[in-house]
């Protein structure tokens, strides 16, 4: 059973502290957003619970299944079952997408390789649930890709590992409503008690085609406010001016 507990997080970027002590639970099945304005923190914790070493972890702890995350590799937690879709994904033009998804699984699977027949069965289903044309296979990793092309890439690259936790940073940026809804079919088709996701957003529109169990809103570095969807409702209504201004008041 998948679960993520993050506790009192202090992280810092070049000396500055960026993450003032982050909490939050999010157990096996669960699906959560993680909203705020630009610059508070979103990436930063996305990529820091993927372990990027740029980002220095001053307090606290991160557990997934009970096991101390800070202390494994990156290559560890993508094996445990974490996957990050990071908002500005690389392109990578030596490497074409079906290698890179083929080694990933092959580098899970350790010892036992993933047989390629299967795999490319596998692949070619997925791309066509995705409506991803079947010549993208053999492009270079986001190579020359469009924003939208590379969304729906990482949504991709996650039906085919399955990953335990998904971290899905900005996933609807940049996405026409056709897009958006193939994006959201790829997360709601990973639901399963087996299953949990951190989708980081900035706006409310992809959450009316995902439904999230909760809704977590940072400010400044900090989580001001957990609620259901309706709390995303109501931000959508009130944006987050006056919460920056609770939170100046502090
Ligand atoms: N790699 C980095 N180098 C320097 N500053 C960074 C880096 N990553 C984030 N920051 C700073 O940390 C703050 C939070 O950024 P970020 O986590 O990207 O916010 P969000 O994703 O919520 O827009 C910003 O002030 C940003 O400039
Ligand atoms: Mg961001």
């Amino acid at each position: 059973m998948a679960s993520l507990q993050i506790q009192n997080l202090q992280v810092a970027v070049n000396d500055t502290l960026i993450l003032k002590g982050v909490n939050l639970e999010i157990k096996a099945g669960e699906i959560h957003a993680l909203m705020g304005p630009n610059g508070t923190g979103k990436s930063t914790l996305s990529e820091v619970i993927m372990g990027n070493p740029r980002y220095q972890i001053i307090g606290g702890n991160i557990l997934f299944n009970g096991q101390d995350l800070t202390q494994m590799t990156v290559d560890e937690r993508a094996r445990s079952g974490l996957f990050l879709a990071m908002q500005y994904p690389p392109e990578v033009p030596g490497i074409s997408n079906a290698d890179f998804i083929h080694s990933a699984l092959n580098a899970r699977a350790q010892e036992k390789a993933v047989a390629v027949l299967p795999f490319l069965q596998d692949l070619q289903q997925q791309m066509q649930f995705l409506s991803i044309p079947e010549a993208y296979a053999e492009r270079g990793l986001n190579a020359d890709f469009s924003g939208g092309e590379k969304k729906r890439n990482e949504i991709l690259q996650m039906l085919m590992l399955q990953p335990q936790l998904a971290i899905l940073d900005e996933i609807d940026s940049g996405l026409d409503i056709d897009a958006l809804q193939v994006v959201a079919k790829g997360i709601n088709a990973m639901r399963s008690c087996q299953f949990s996701c951190l989708m980081v957003t900035h706006y409310q529109r992809l959450l009316n085609y995902v439904v999230p169990d909760v809704v977590h809103i940072m400010i400044d570095g900090k989580i001001v406010k957990t609620g259901g969807f309706q709390l995303a409702q109501e931000l959508e209504q009130t944006g987050y001016e006056h919460l920056l201004k609770e939170s100046n008041h502090e």
